[in-house]
């Protein structure tokens, strides 16, 4: 029997997911939304597409939460999208009742699922997530590492003028404006950066990377990126569904690690059949850690105003 993925919120992260997962070959995809008639149509339409882009496994779409019945893997991206000028903090309450909703749902029809999740503020929800599930915390992460660490690779390729898969990044910290990206840890073909770029270039490349997605809400204009966050996510569910042992950046729950507790943040982890399998504790600077642990304190407060 094949994998079955469930992905809330059938809107421009959730259908791409749903394309990237097809198309992965390992699982069939619901998708969920309360939209009437959307999910569904746009399920159909990437059913359709399968026999050209060489996939078997079936989409369909829902607007009810039972039919996530039994899920192997959720992904979580239902939410309201930033426009221009607002942060992703803005999107707080709306956020942390849609997500809350979905946790219920995903707890009572697929008690035993993975989730990633995607809707922003995205370690503030994770938390969420993983509050209302109730779910051990290797089973609930969040996605933003990658699409961070993704968006460094780019710009660095663009710089160097070379292939974007040479380049290897890791960006920490919490997705928003206090993320830490680490050029000490970003190479390509194995260099470190700092051999090939010089310094105050990197210092803009990693500004552009922290300001990545304002940078595409402000062209859009009427919503945020979603083929990078959509493929990060298909990253996080692949390493999980095929227990791949990836080395990821990922939003995962902190215990103690890097000095921080009881919250979620973008940290090196492996990913595998048992999900978040370890959280890898990098040698840090002094400089990088407090940037981190930043970013942790600053969340603490935030999850303060959704009650926790
Ligand atoms: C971004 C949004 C999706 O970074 O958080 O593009």
């Amino acid at each position: 029997m094949n994998k079955k993925v469930a992905v809330i919120g059938a809107g421009n992260v959730g259908a791409s997911v749903a394309q990237y997962m097809a198309e992965a070959n390992i699982a069939d995809v619901v998708m969920i939304d309360i939209i009437e008639g959307m999910p569904q149509g746009k399920a159909l339409d990437l059913t359709q597409a399968g026999p050209v882009r060489n996939y078997n496994g079936m989409v369909t779409g829902s607007n009810d939460y039972k039919d996530i019945k039994d899920a192997d893997l959720v992904v979580m991206t239902a939410g309201l999208a930033r426009k221009p000028g607002m942060s992703r903090e803005d999107l707080l309450n709306m956020n942390a009742e849609i997500v809350g909703t979905a946790a219920k749902n995903i707890k009572k029809y697929a008690p035993k699922a993975f989730v990633v999740v995607v809707s922003n503020p995205l370690d503030i929800m994770t938390y969420h997530m993983f509050k209302v599930t109730g779910f051990p915390t290797n089973r609930v992460c969040g996605q933003a590492g990658i699409l961070d660490s993704t968006r460094f690779r780019a710009f660095v390729a663009m710089e160097l003028g070379v292939a974007m898969t040479e380049v290897h990044a890791m960006v920490l910290g919490g997705h928003g404006d206090t993320m830490v990206p680490l050029p000490r840890y970003t190479t390509v073909a194995g260099i470190p950066i700092k051999e090939l770029i010089p310094a105050d270039r990197i210092k803009a490349i990693s500004e552009r990377t922290r300001n990545g997605g304002g940078e595409i809400v402000k062209l859009l204009k009427s919503g945020s990126a979603y083929y990078a966050p959509a493929a990060a996510s298909v990253q996080m569910a692949r390493a999980i569904l095929m227990d791949e042992k990836r080395v990821f950046p990922c939003s995962a729950y902190l215990n103690g690690e890097f000095g921080i507790k009881d919250i979620y943040i973008g940290v090196p982890v492996v990913l595998g059949a048992n999900g978040v399998e370890k959280v890898i504790e990098l040698q840090l600077t002094k400089k990088e850690m407090s940037d981190l642990q930043a970013s942790a304190k600053n969340y603490k407060g935030i999850l303060k105003e959704i009650g926790y």
